[in-house]
């Protein structure tokens, strides 16, 4: 019997280090992921790929036929941080080798630091893809926009005149704490949905699903380096990626969410709320404050197992947030982080205790510890 080959999308990323603290992806560590993964793609193990950065992390866009998980795909990503993260060493970057937090490797990336997104499909006659990367930011930044992208019609007006989008769409929900899952339908659980994805330090949307033929439409990493290493290590910065049109939220609309800014948590020492800045790979750096918090957004059609190329063979990519478009939103997280940082280390411009508890702020607590006295109060 013939089976149509799936293709897979694997989006990995890892802060290996960076120029000018945590800033910005230096061009000899770009070359290092560029050269290794031209060489698998002449050996056949991947079909195209694509480097980018999120500020201070590289990101490796893979398309291959192996599917997820897949160790030599995965294997491949490893050996590439590991060479970048050995070569920023020698050139004294900073913080090299941030997110290597487990050495031996043993099939697959996951819960070794690196950060994880992938997806495998069965191509569309023509399949438009959008992928998402944040730095200074946690696990549970795109709850907000995977909500409004796939179960609000007051974003996505899809949910109310394509008919192949009224069935709704399934979100899977991973509680980070406990390390379980659930499945979630919208719209009949909405308000259950929203009760779980509203507390973004804890759950996270890892995919989303049409609900009447469960072909998958999104796919973000779930990642938290603070629980991978007990302690704060940097923050999670997390890609995402979501399929577009024919039955499915058009990339108008997955867009739609970052007209407007919102809170994530991260920005400087991964200790504060800040405003994301929805930005183009060439404003993709961090520098007020450590941000505010960036993500960029790129297009390409998956075409035959690949990211559909030109003439040259160079995969076609649209740096979508590189728009005007998206001038509001820049301006927004601009000024509401400006009004943020006014109030310094006082809540809520900080995070609260629950989230602190995995900052260095907790030796700063220690060490008064011992300073306190019982307090004679009036109770
Ligand atoms: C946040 C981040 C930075 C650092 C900050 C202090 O994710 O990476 O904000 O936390 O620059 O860095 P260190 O402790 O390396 O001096
Ligand atoms: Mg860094
Ligand atoms: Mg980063």
């Amino acid at each position: 019997m013939f089976l149509p080959k799936k293709t897979t999308i694997s989006l990995i990323k890892c802060d290996v280090g960076s120029l000018a603290g945590h800033h910005i992806v230096p061009q000899p560590l770009f070359r290092i992921a560029q050269t290794n993964l031209e060489k698998e793609k002449q050996t056949g193990l991947i079909n195209s790929y694509f480097v980018f950065n999120a500020g201070d992390d590289l990101e490796l866009l893979m398309v291959h036929e192996k599917g997820e998980r897949h160790n030599q795909i995965h294997g491949l990503a490893w050996n590439i941080f590991k060479e970048a993260a050995d070569k920023a060493l020698a050139l004294k970057l900073y913080g090299a080798g941030q997110d290597i937090l487990k050495t031996a490797f043993s099939g697959n990336v996951c819960g070794m630091g690196p950060g994880v997104a992938e997806m495998e499909i069965d191509e569309r006659g023509a399949d438009p893809i959008v992928v998402f990367a944040a730095d200074k930011t946690s696990a549970g930044s795109f709850n907000y926009p995977l909500f409004r992208i796939f179960a609000d019609p007051m974003n996505t007006a899809g949910l109310v005149i394509d008919p192949h989008m009224l069935c709704g769409f399934k979100f899977d929900v991973v509680d980070t704490v406990e390390n379980k899952t659930i499945t979630l339908k919208c719209p009949e659980e909405t308000y259950e949905l929203l009760a779980l994805i509203g507390t973004v330090g804890r759950y996270v949307v890892s995919r989303v699903c049409r609900a009447d033929d469960d072909l998958v439409c999104a796919s973000s990493s779930v990642s938290k380096l603070s629980l991978i290493a007990g302690k704060y290590v940097g923050k999670d910065d997390p890609v995402m990626i979501a399929r577009a049109q024919h039955g499915l939220p058009a990339v108008g609309e997955i867009l739609a969410p970052f007209m407007h800014t919102y809170f994530v948590m991260g920005w400087m020492r991964g200790s504060h709320w800040g405003p994301i800045m929805p930005v183009g790979l060439k404003d993709s750096k961090c520098t007020a404050f450590d941000g505010p918090p960036r993500i960029v957004a790129l297009g390409f059609q998956v075409s035959d197992g690949g990211i559909a190329s030109d003439d040259d063979g160079n995969p076609m990519i649209a740096d979508l947030f590189d728009d005007p478009a998206f001038e509001l939103a820049r301006r927004e997280a601009v000024k509401e982080g400006v009004t943020l940082r006014r109030m310094g280390e006082f809540e809520p411009a900080r995070l609260g205790p629950e989230e602190m508890e995995y900052t260095t702020i907790q030796q700063v607590l220690e060490k008064l510890g011992k300073r306190f006295t019982p307090a004679i109060t009036a109770q």
